[in-house]
């Protein structure tokens, strides 16, 4: 049986682009791997939250996981900071990877290019943290949205440097897994790019009717087609690439062939649209407030989950450890 982990930064709600990007695959993986789902919050960190905000923002991610179907008997549902083995392996890996090649990764330039003021070491070591999560249970494949391509090949990168430093074949070099499919890119509501958790773009689980109404009413689109079967712009696509994730096949093709015709109102289609991604999202916003109030569900599949993950982390740790050379005398 393969170990599969995956995670998911604790810097606020799961929005559509998480749930169609990542979680909705995490469901499926359960039943067929041994899983690893946690929440990484020390990485966020970076980005300064207060201790109210991290805590209550760790608790949202864990009820989230759990509505959404994520089961605590047969995976490991943790929090990273419960795993002090983490940060171990992460210091130990840290010795072998370059400045250089850190400085290079996608995201950590874009990160020196938006917010030059505050460019902190656990910015740039982001992905050796990434890789302790990820090699900390030897994980064979990591499930990732296109957006963490990167720092999984960094994973990989770390993994065989380690192999090849000690001599041995410990480290599985871990694989993306994502059944086959591409990897998904939900768009946000402002016309480009993804869908994210900073961009303010996003349709959250946990937001009410109204909110999703106005959120979708207020998308960004054109000026409508003019001639028969043109082009669909960006911002129009993203919105039926949406309608695709949350609408029914028929609903999409009518509002094809009515934007195909010059006929199609953006109005009716966001109506839709907001429609059936509050049919969607309803159940799942009802079970994340039911589990949010049990604080003791939420204790004890944390306790559990932090278990199951020490156990996996602490025997790969001291098997780390007793090939690096530090030995009992
Ligand atoms: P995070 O919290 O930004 O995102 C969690 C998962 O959701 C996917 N995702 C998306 N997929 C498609 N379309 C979108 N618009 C979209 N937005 C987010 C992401 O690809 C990801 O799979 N660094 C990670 C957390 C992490 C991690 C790990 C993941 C820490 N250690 C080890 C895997 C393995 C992050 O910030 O993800």
């Amino acid at each position: 049986m393969d170990t599969v982990l995956s995670g998911i930064r604790s810097t606020g709600n799961l929005h559509l682009g998480n749930y169609f990007g990542a979680v909705k695959n995490f469901i499926k993986m359960q039943e067929e791997n041994n899983c690893y789902f946690f929440i990484a919050d020390y990485h966020s960190l970076t980005t300064y939250p207060t201790p109210e905000d991290l805590h209550n923002s760790v608790k949202s991610v864990l009820a989230e996981y759990l509505a959404t179907g994520l089961n605590p008997e047969k995976s490991a549902i943790y929090v990273q900071s419960d795993v002090r083995e983490i940060p171990e392996l992460y210091l130990l890996l840290n010795m072998n990877a370059y400045v250089g090649e850190l400085e290079r990764t996608t995201s950590f330039k874009d990160k020196v290019r938006t917010q030059p003021n505050n460019v902190n070491a656990g910015l740039l070591t982001y992905p050796v943290l990434m890789a302790a999560d990820i090699l900390i249970h030897k994980s064979h494949k990591v499930p990732v949205g296109k957006d963490q391509e990167q720092n999984l090949e960094m994973a990989r990168k770390f993994a065989k440097r380690f192999n090849h430093m000690y001599k041995v074949d410990y480290f599985p070099e871990p694989q993306p897994y994502n059944f086959g499919e591409q990897l998904v890119k939900v768009p946000g509501l402002d016309g480009t790019g993804k869908m994210g958790k900073t961009a303010g773009n996003g349709i959250y689980l946990i937001d009410e009717d109204k909110a999703i109404q106005k959120k979708v009413m207020r998308a960004v689109t054109d000026s409508g087609p003019t001639e028969l079967n043109s082009l669909i712009s960006e911002p129009i696509q993203n919105l039926f690439t949406l309608m695709s994730l949350v609408s029914t096949p028929d609903t999409v093709e009518f509002f094809k062939e009515k934007y195909a015709n010059c006929e199609i109102r953006y109005g009716d289609m966001k109506k839709q649209l907001a429609e059936d991604i509050i049919k969607f999202v309803t159940p799942i916003r009802k079970r994340i407030l039911e589990i949010k109030e049990d604080n003791e569900y939420l204790r004890k599949v944390a306790e559990q989950g932090a278990e199951k993950a020490r156990a996996s982390a602490s025997k790969t740790l001291k098997e780390v450890r007793e090939i690096i050379g530090f030995r009992k005398f």
